[in-house]
């Protein structure tokens, strides 16, 4: 028995060493060491030993399996790494790579999110509405009259059903006021749409980002306090903010505010960036309507809204001198905000 399972691995071995391909060498491990390989049928042979022969027997059973099992282990990794020198040969792998660009959030998301950020650190929380609207969201509930210019069909768009695309996002503070009871603190960006011509300063879909604080005594300071906070916290903290009277139907007293732009090589301006106020009375009596309570009656709450553009924010934030600029998809200009 000892010179069979000798011819065995020898011959197993010899068989690994010509083997050419991964193929071979699995049909060669089948051949000796499989359930019907030589090897397997060789120690069947084992039952016809006498009990002395038995142990000595297994010991080179057990030897011959060990030795011809490391010889296809070393045999399959010299095979794989002859694979893997020929798949590189040719190449030059000194040659720099082609990097590939892993892409990042557009100029108007990243803007959107630091305008979220800064938002929540006062505690306002995320609110949304929807985007196609009635009259009475958009317009009614927010003391805007039949009459006014802003509802004129050259200025929105309506749908036949009597709905319209929200003009502004201050939709989202009359559902806010109509679903939650007083205090409310909320932001709501989102898209806004108008029937504007376009050129480098409008388009007809534009973001805003709405805010609203309702509380028991709300004051025209905190609104100028809190927006103040955030220009600074969004432009730097030497920015300088303005407040013009202004009018909206929807706060009393209302106001534009500026911020002075410092653009290198050109002298310092005011440019405006937002609209804000005291919301009216007459808001909080339509929501009291609504609402068919009076937590929201003008005796018992005041508070203030602001609304701004954040194409706008972005475009002063970076000096981006035409709006379209954020909508082409054009992977130059999206790159240069990774
Ligand atoms: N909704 C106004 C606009 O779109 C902005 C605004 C919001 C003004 C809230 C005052 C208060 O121009």
């Amino acid at each position: 028995m000892k010179e069979e399972i000798e011819q065995i691995q020898a011959d197993a071995l010899a068989t690994i060493a010509h083997a050419v391909g991964e193929q071979e060498l699995d049909t060669a491990r089948i051949a000796f060491l499989g359930k019907k390989g030589r090897l397997t049928a060789a120690s069947s042979g084992m039952k016809t030993l006498s009990k002395e022969e038995k142990p000595v027997a297994g010991q080179l059973l057990n030897a011959a399996r060990g030795a011809i099992t490391a010889a296809l282990d070393t045999k399959r990794t010299a095979l794989q790494d002859e694979a893997d020198r020929a798949a590189l040969e040719g190449l030059d792998l000194t040659l720099p790579g082609r990097a590939l660009h892993s892409g990042n959030l557009h100029p108007l998301t990243q803007l959107k999110d630091r305008a979220v950020q800064i938002c929540r650190r006062l505690g306002f929380a995320l609110a949304e509405g929807p985007e196609i609207e009635t009259e009475f969201h958009c317009f009614d509930a927010l003391n805007t009259p039949p009459e006014h210019p802003a509802r004129n069909e050259k200025d929105t768009f309506y749908f036949d059903s009597g709905k319209l695309l929200r003009t502004h996002t201050s939709t989202v503070q009359v559902r806010t006021m109509e679903s939650q009871a007083p205090p409310v603190r909320i932001i709501a960006p989102g898209s806004a749409y108008r029937r504007d011509e376009i050129d480098a300063t409008h388009l007809s879909v534009f973001n805003q980002l709405e805010g609203l604080y309702v509380d028991t005594d709300v004051q025209v300071g905190d609104l100028k306090g809190t927006l103040e906070f955030f220009y600074r916290a969004m432009f730097g903290e030497d920015t300088e903010v303005r407040f013009r009277p202004h009018f909206f139907p929807f706060t009393e007293p209302s106001f534009e505010i500026d911020v002075k732009l410092r653009v290198k090589g050109q002298d310092p301006r005011w440019i405006e960036i937002a609209g804000c106020g005291m919301v009216d009375p007459a808001v909080f009596e339509e929501i009291s309507k609504s609402r068919g309570d009076d937590l929201y009656h003008p005796d018992k709450v005041t508070g203030f809204a602001f609304g701004m553009g954040i194409d706008r924010l972005a475009m002063i934030k970076w000096g981006i001198k035409d709006i379209r600029l954020l909508i082409e998809n054009d992977a130059r200009f999206l790159r240069q905000f990774a």
